[in-house]
């Protein structure tokens, strides 16, 4: 019996030793792993938990809500401190809020931003992100550049950018906004726009090659001056199909400008080819930064502040990571 009670003792001590030497531990759901923008931010995500010595999970959503529902679900359990969403769907934000706020855990959104009521109902709620018009402002800029430089771009010489929309997912804030703000530059710049398609091909390469290759069969590829994607994987994905058609391979004479958003190594890579006119900085290394410093800050109790994160807060809740034009002068600074 006394034997017990020393193993017990010496027990307990030994757990509450560990319990107050314990990392934070963070839990994150990423809405899938096959993005290649998410993977930024989940790479710098790791590099930034293992500096400050948090525990942090990662697991893929696989692009589906209920799933990511029940991940949230098993870290509740679990116990962890903060919880980091890349939501499937942004607007089923709320029910996910809610699991948090029952357990007063906080809970750090990124990149997928939840609808100002939903982020307004939760004091520990925070949102990292970008603000997606200026990458529709700064991409449509790109293109009005371009014009304004090589009057020969305006092919059928009508004075208008005839142009293909590539579009992210429905819905997604990224996805609207850029391709507002893109057209909104573009005649803000003095031009007058056709446009000769648009459709969404949910921000991947191949959907965007698909999509493009209706369009050059229906727009015919001569009739074709600018092409704008969301998203550099789908700028890539026009890219592979006007490559197919000879365009966009060094002969001045068949050439599209055509820009993206992230600055991801690939369009990086097909922008030193000359195959990609430019793109815009998505700057996935702060976004993961933000997200684990918030995490970690409102895990341990603290204030999350300017300070204690070294990123601007606005309205107490947001953390706007912004955005860079890439042109062809300044690429090489982006190239790691
Ligand atoms: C955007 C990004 C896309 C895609 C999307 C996922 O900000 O530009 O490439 O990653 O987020 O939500
Ligand atoms: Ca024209």
């Amino acid at each position: 019996m006394k034997k017990l009670l020393v193993i017990s003792v010496v027990l307990g001590v030994v757990l509450a030793g560990s319990c107050a030497f314990a990392a934070d531990s963070i839990g994150a759901c990423i809405y899938k792993f096959d993005d290649t923008f998410m993977t930024g931010v989940r790479n710098a995500m790791k590099v930034e938990a293992d500096k400050t010595g948090v525990e942090l999970e990662v697991v893929d959503s696989q692009n589906k809500q209920p799933i990511q529902n029940d991940q949230v679900d098993a870290y509740i359990s679990k116990g962890i401190d903060a919880l980091i969403l890349n939501p499937v769907d942004r607007t089923a934000a709320e029910p996910l809020m809610n699991k948090a706020k029952a357990e007063e855990l906080p809970v750090v959104f990124v990149n997928r931003e939840p609808y100002a009521d939903v982020m307004n109902a939760y004091d520990k709620i925070w949102y990292v992100g970008a603000k997606a018009e200026e990458s529709g402002t700064q991409s449509g800029e790109l293109i009005a550049d371009y014009f304004k430089a090589h009057p020969e771009a305006d092919k059928n010489k009508d004075g208008k950018i005839q142009y293909i929309m590539l579009r992210g997912e429905q819905g997604h804030q990224d996805a609207v906004l850029r391709t507002d703000f893109s057209i909104k530059a573009m005649k803000d710049a003095g031009f007058e726009l056709v446009e000769l398609g648009s459709d969404t091909a949910n921000w991947d390469k191949v959907q965007a090659t698909d999509k493009m290759n209706g369009f050059i069969s229906s727009a015919g590829i001569e009739n074709i001056e600018a092409i704008l994607a969301n998203n550099d994987d789908m700028a890539l994905g026009a890219i592979e199909a006007l490559k197919a058609e000879g365009y966009n391979t060094g002969d001045p004479t068949k050439y599209i400008p055509v820009v993206g958003v992230d600055a991801t190594a690939p369009a990086l890579e097909a922008m030193k080819a000359g195959a990609m006119l430019g793109t815009v900085l998505n700057d996935a290394e702060n976004q993961g930064i933000a997200a684990i410093r918030v995490a970690v800050k409102a895990a341990d109790g603290e204030a999350v502040t300017e300070e204690s994160i070294g990123y601007t807060i606005t309205d107490g809740k947001y953390i706007w990571i912004p955005y860079r034009k890439v042109t062809s002068e300044n690429y090489q600074q982006f190239m790691k």
